[in-house]
């Protein structure tokens, strides 16, 4: 890829600058020590240093990175040597003169405006003139931080999220002197380690921590109405904890009197809750409990807490602080929203909104309201990226925390994209990857799955109302690459084997583990490999009637894959260079019938030995032969469909689904 225009996908154009090798954090206190601890366990290559003025701070730090390095390989999350490799890669001193060759210092530490900036003139004597200083502010903006710097174009704000080694979301602030570049190569260094960076204005408190904020504010100013623990029962219906019992585990009153007061600067409206000042703990419920709420206490709870997520939603966008992707994914994964606020918005429909809105006007008069028409907020991708790259259009899966796992919503929108591109003359073609260097896709999303169970015919409808994408790419001219950063599962898979080619990175794998989960891949997997790659039946048998996952390399010799990279950058140019010899070119047919050596019956082990549904595998082997029979693509996907509706009705799909939601192995020795 040519070009360094900031792209929606942050990991298409190779980086402009080089990764830093050493980083200091600065700050022991818990944000700091856990940043370190991501940063050590995603760069094996980078030195890091975490500098604190006190020495028992730092002493703290090491015993916190110590204990989350030993919860990791407790969990079997982290092998030992890793764990010892990531403690051992942090360095901890009570001298800032420890930075002089740091490539990045990322400071964590209290949230005062004067002491931030003490620092930052100390670091920047010390520092190279071009090496990277980023702020963890959550509510500072970086013109404030930064504009008495020498070379202020080197510094932003990136801000983190508890647990920062866990949490995937980061804010990256875009000022106006901030180097474009330094910007960028943030984004891909977050992107390409897992976390997921949103990009926003230097407004104060940024994107996501005036939601935060915001709705911790208005619960307190409703506890003469409710008490904390009904706030929060409520509350549960859209987070997963209730603003109360956040407060208590982040300490985070005084916080909140300090980013509102901060935010008054825009209007009185935000005022901080008077009770911040002289509560320390909320009397509240413990995660997931509630307690009994009255009809209208909790309506009235409802009403100002949509009301505020939704006029701070709106003056985000209006005042274009973010993109309305990066606020519903991000209050998702940051603030832990079970759904984005927009996407709320749009389930509660445009009247519901409208009267919640009116009523918060009443309630909380100075705070924002919308701007536009209610529909406008909703003109978006939520789960889908677009790049157009040199003539292609590059779609990107975006849906990080179910490794891009497709949903209805994420079908439509690609399926819209395409369709709204492909008349366009300028477009080539098409690419479609998946976001971060972990998945492309790991298939259907196994939660809709269950909703199929125990009958036939729906779950028949379902798999062929789920394959309107994959059937149009079917139909298209011009051509679509699949390009595999990482894992392609399942329906993932499925879907990438009806795109015109596919090329993967050399790490990635290819795996239809839908026997694994007791039934039977529905959207093409059992026909279309083996009438494009008659030649690979043996092992397209294995993998379909035992799990067996195919390392991209496997893939390449059998023809499935057409090309190798060794970086996310290579297999979306090689993906690009497919699209350019395929255009214009015509698709072979898939309608031919194909003789195949059928797979051999007895009994199939899956990965790692364990047991399979015997009546799974057998409804599985059948399918593929009678499809392979079928003399148009159409008809034999239509066993495809069928015989995922015949596997629904099994126990073994009963237990396999419910045991991957229930995060345990399945036991069909039981089901059979
Ligand atoms: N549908 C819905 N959610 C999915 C998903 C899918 N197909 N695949 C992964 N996820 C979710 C997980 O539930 C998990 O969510 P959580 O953090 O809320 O618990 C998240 O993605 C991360 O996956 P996790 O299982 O924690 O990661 P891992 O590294 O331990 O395992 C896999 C990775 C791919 C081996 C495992 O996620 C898996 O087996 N997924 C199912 C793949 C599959 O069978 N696909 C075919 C479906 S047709």
């Amino acid at each position: 890829m040519s070009t360094t225009a900031p792209r929606e996908n942050p990991l298409l154009a190779p980086p402009a600058l080089p990764r830093p090798k050493t980083i200091a954090v600065i700050g022991a206190g818990t944000i700091g020590p856990d940043i370190a601890y991501y940063l050590a366990s995603t760069l094996p290559d980078a030195k890091l240093v975490l500098v604190d003025v006190v020495e028992e701070a730092l002493a703290r730090a090491k015993e916190r990175i110590a204990k989350t390095a030993d919860k990791g390989v407790k969990k079997g999350k982290l092998k030992p040597e890793d764990a010892a490799r990531i403690t051992a890669a942090v360095s901890y001193t009570l001298r800032y003169d420890d930075l002089a060759g740091a490539d990045w210092v990322l400071e964590a530490a209290t949230e005062r405006l004067e002491l931030k900036r003490k620092i930052f003139t100390q670091v920047e004597s010390l520092i190279r003139d071009d090496a990277w200083i980023t702020s963890n502010t959550s509510s500072l903006p970086a013109a404030r931080l930064f504009s008495h710097l020498k070379h202020p174009e080197r510094a932003t704000v990136t801000h983190f999220f508890a647990p920062a080694f866990q949490n995937p979301a980061v804010e990256v602030i875009r000022w106006d002197k901030a180097r474009a570049d330094v910007v960028e190569a943030l984004r891909a260094l977050f992107a390409a380690t897992g976390k997921v960076p949103f990009v926003t204005s230097d407004a104060l408190c940024f994107m996501l921590d005036r939601v935060f904020d915001n709705w911790c504010n208005d619960a307190a100013l409703l506890l003469g109405d409710a008490t904390a623990a009904e706030i929060d029962t409520v509350a549960h219906a859209y987070v997963h904890a209730g603003p109360f019992e956040v407060l208590n585990l982040a300490h985070g009153n005084p916080i909140i009197v300090e980013t509102n007061t901060l935010q008054m600067e825009e209007g009185p409206a935000y005022r901080p809750a008077r009770v911040f000042e002289s509560v320390r703990e909320w009397h509240t419920v413990a995660p997931g409990k509630s307690v009994p709420v009255a009809d209208d206490v909790a309506a009235k709870v409802r009403d100002r807490m949509l009301g505020v997520l939704f006029s701070q939603s709106v003056d985000i966008l209006d005042r274009g602080i973010g993109a309305p992707a990066d606020l519903d994914l991000g209050c998702v994964l940051g603030l832990g929203f079970k759904k984005g606020p927009l996407e709320l918005m749009r389930e509660l429909g445009e009247a519901e909104c409208q009267r919640i809105f009116e009523r918060f006007a009443r309630e909380r008069p100075g705070m924002p309201q919308p701007k536009r028409p209610l529909p406008e907020y909703q003109r978006f991708s939520r789960k889908v990226l677009a790049d157009e790259v040199d003539g292609v259009c590059v779609i990107t899966l975006r849906r990080p925390q179910a490794l891009n796992a497709l949903d209805d919503e994420m079908t439509d929108e690609v399926l819209a994209l395409i369709k709204a591109r492909e008349g366009d003359p300028k477009v080539k073609g098409f690419v479609l990857t998946g976001y971060g260097e972990r998945a492309f896709c790991a298939g259907a999303d196994i939660g809709r799955l269950g909703e199929t169970l125990g009958d036939a015919e729906a779950a028949a409808g379902f798999a062929r109302e789920c394959s309107r994408l994959l059937l149009h790419l079917d139909r298209m001219d011009k051509p679509v690459v699949a390009a595999l950063n990482g894992m392609a599962l399942g329906g993932g898979l499925e879907l990438a084997l009806r795109c015109t080619a596919l090329v993967a990175h050399q790490g990635a794998s290819l795996q239809l583990p839908e026997v694994t989960l007791g039934i039977a891949p529905g959207i093409g997997g059992l026909v279309v490999p083996y009438r494009r790659w008659p030649n690979a039946a043996p092992v397209l048998h294995d993998m379909l009637a035992s799990g067996k996952r195919l390392s991209a390399r496997e893939a390449k010799e059998l023809g499935v894959v057409s090309a190798l990279g060794g970086s996310y950058q290579e297999v979306l140019r090689l993906a690009q260079d497919e699209v350019s010899a395929r255009a214009g070119k015509p698709r072979p047919s898939l309608d031919k019938p194909v003789q195949l050596a059928p797979p051999a019956s007895g009994p199939t082990k899956g990965p790692g030995g364990a047991a399979l549904s015997a009546e799974v595998v057998g409804i599985i082997r059948k399918a593929i032969v009678d499809a392979a029979a079928k003399d148009s693509l159409g008809a034999a996907l239509d066993v495809g469909y069928r015989a995922f509706g015949a596997s629904a009705c099994t126990a073994g799909a009963r237990e396999g689904i419910t045991a991957f939601l229930e995060k345990r192995k399945p036991d069909f020795e039981r089901t059979g």
